[in-house]
C-alpha cells in the first residue's frame, strides 16, 4: 500500500511540554504548517495582554516563531461571550486566528466545565463557537479541536456537524473519548464518519509517532492532515519524515537541541525549571533513542544549573553547554500594555 502523506500538520498545544522554546526548536527544524499555543483558560474576564503574551512570547514577531511558523493562540472556556472578547483580543494582539479547546480531559478542568466535559453540552459548543466566529474578523481562521466524545465515542459525529455548522474553518480531532484518556488505541476509524459529513478541513490525532502510523491514520480516517503531539517531541524531525522519506535525525543533532533547549530556557523560565524541562524532554526522546535513557540516567538527581552544566559538560564535553541569551527573554521585549 503507498504511503499517505499530509497536506498540512500543525504541532499541537502541549501545557507544561510544548512552549515557546520548544516551538521555537521543533519549527526551525521543519515541516509545520502552523502550531497551536497552550490553551489559555477563559473565566469571565478579559484578559490583559501580558496573559496572551506569556503563553505565546510568538506575538511580539508577528505571531510567529523565528523560522516564521505561525503560532495561534488557544482559548478554553465555558463562557461564550468571554471567549468571543477574549478571542478577539488575542487576534487583535496578533494571534493568527484563534483555536478553541473541546478536549482538555483534566479533571480539575472539566469541573468547570472547560475542554472536554463541554462534549457532554453539544448546544453550549455550538453558542461558543458561533459566538468566537462572529466576533473575530472574518479572514481570520477559527479553528476547533476536540475528542470523539465524553464517555461515548459516537457523541463525535454530532457535535463535529454542530462546530462545522457553527462557522469554524477546520476542526482537529483526537481519535478518542475523554474517558479513553490517552490510553491506546487512538480510534482513527471512528473519524471516517465524520470525514464524510464534513465540509471543513479536518485534522486527525492521537497516536502518530512514525511516518507509518501517519500514513495509518490518513487512511483510516479519511483526513487530510495531521495535528502532531507527543510524537512530534519524541522524534523531532518528525514532521520533515511525514513529508519526504529520510533517515531519523542523529543523536548528535538531538543532543544540539538539548543544549539549545537549556539555553533558551535558562534565558526565559528561571534555572531550576531549566533541569526538569530537560529530563522531561529526555524522557520523551527515549522513546526513539537509546542514548535518551542513558543520558537522563546521568541528570536524574541534578536540580540546579551549575551541577547540571558540569555533569552535561563531563558526559557530553563536545557539546558547548551553556546559559545563553534568548530573542524572546525580557530585555528584548518592549515594554507590556493591556
Ligand atoms: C502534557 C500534555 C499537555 C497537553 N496540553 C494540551 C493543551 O494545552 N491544549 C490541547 O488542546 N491539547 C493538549 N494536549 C493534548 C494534545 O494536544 C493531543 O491532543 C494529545 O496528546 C494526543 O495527541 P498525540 O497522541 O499526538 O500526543 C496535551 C497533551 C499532553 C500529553
Amino acid at each position: 500500500m503507498p504511503t499517505l502523506k499530509p497536506d498540512q500538520i500543525w504541532l499541537a498545544p502541549m501545557e507544561g511540554v510544548l512552549d515557546a522554546p520548544m516551538r521555537e526548536l521543533l519549527t526551525a527544524i521543519g515541516g509545520y504548517t502552523l502550531a497551536v499555543a497552550e490553551f489559555v483558560r477563559v473565566t469571565d474576564q478579559v484578559y490583559p495582554r501580558r496573559v496572551f503574551t506569556r503563553i505565546s512570547p510568538e506575538l511580539f514577531n508577528g505571531g510567529k516563531t523565528q523560522a516564521g511558523t505561525p503560532v495561534r493562540l488557544q482559548l478554553l472556556g465555558q463562557n461564550p461571550r468571554a471567549m468571543a472578547i477574549n478571542a478577539e483580543k488575542a487576534v487583535r494582539l496578533g494571534s493568527p486566528g484563534i483555536d478553541l479547546n473541546f478536549g482538555c480531559p483534566a479533571p480539575i478542568v472539566n469541573r468547570h466545565l472547560g475542554g472536554a466535559a463541554l462534549l457532554e453540552y453539544p448546544d453550549h459548543i455550538e453558542q461558543i463557537v458561533r459566538a468566537v466566529r462572529e466576533r473575530v474578523p472574518s479572514d481570520q481562521p477559527v479553528s476547533v479541536k476536540m475528542r470523539l466524545g465524553f464517555r461515548d465515542r459516537s457523541a463525535g459525529y454530532d457535535i463535529a456537524r454542530r462546530i462545522e455548522d457553527a462557522g469554524a474553518d477546520s476542526l482537529a480531532i483526537h481519535a478518542r473519548s475523554r474517558d479513553d484518556k490517552y490510553t491506546p488505541p487512538a480510534h482513527w476509524h471512528e473519524v471516517a464518519r465524520i470525514r464524510r459529513a464534513l465540509r471543513i478541513p479536518l485534522f486527525i490525532n492521537g497516536e502518530v509517532w512514525t511516518p507509518q502510523d501517519a500514513s495509518d491514520a490518513l487512511r483510516e480516517s479519511g483526513c487530510q492532515h495531521i495535528l502532531l503531539a507527543r510524537g512530534a517531541v519524541s522524534a523531532p524531525d518528525l514532521a520533515v519524515r511525514l513529508r519526504e522519506e529520510r533517515p531519523q535525525m542523529p543523536w548528535a543533532e538531538v543532543v544540539e537541541l538539548l543544549s539549545r533547549m537549556l539555553s533558551l530556557l535558562s534565558a526565559t523560565r528561571g534555572k531550576k525549571l531549566a533541569s526538569s524541562r530537560l529530563k522531561q524532554w529526555l524522557n520523551y526522546l527515549k522513546r526513539e533513542y537509546c542514548e535518551a535513557e542513558a543520558l537522563f540516567s546521568t541528570i536524574r538527581r541534578v536540580t540546579l544549573e551549575p551541577e547540571l552544566l558540569s555533569t552535561l559538560r563531563s558526559a557530553l564535553p563536545h557539546v558547548a553547554w551553556q546559559i545563553g541569551p534568548s530573542p524572546h527573554t525580557a530585555e528584548s521585549r518592549p515594554p507590556e500594555q493591556d
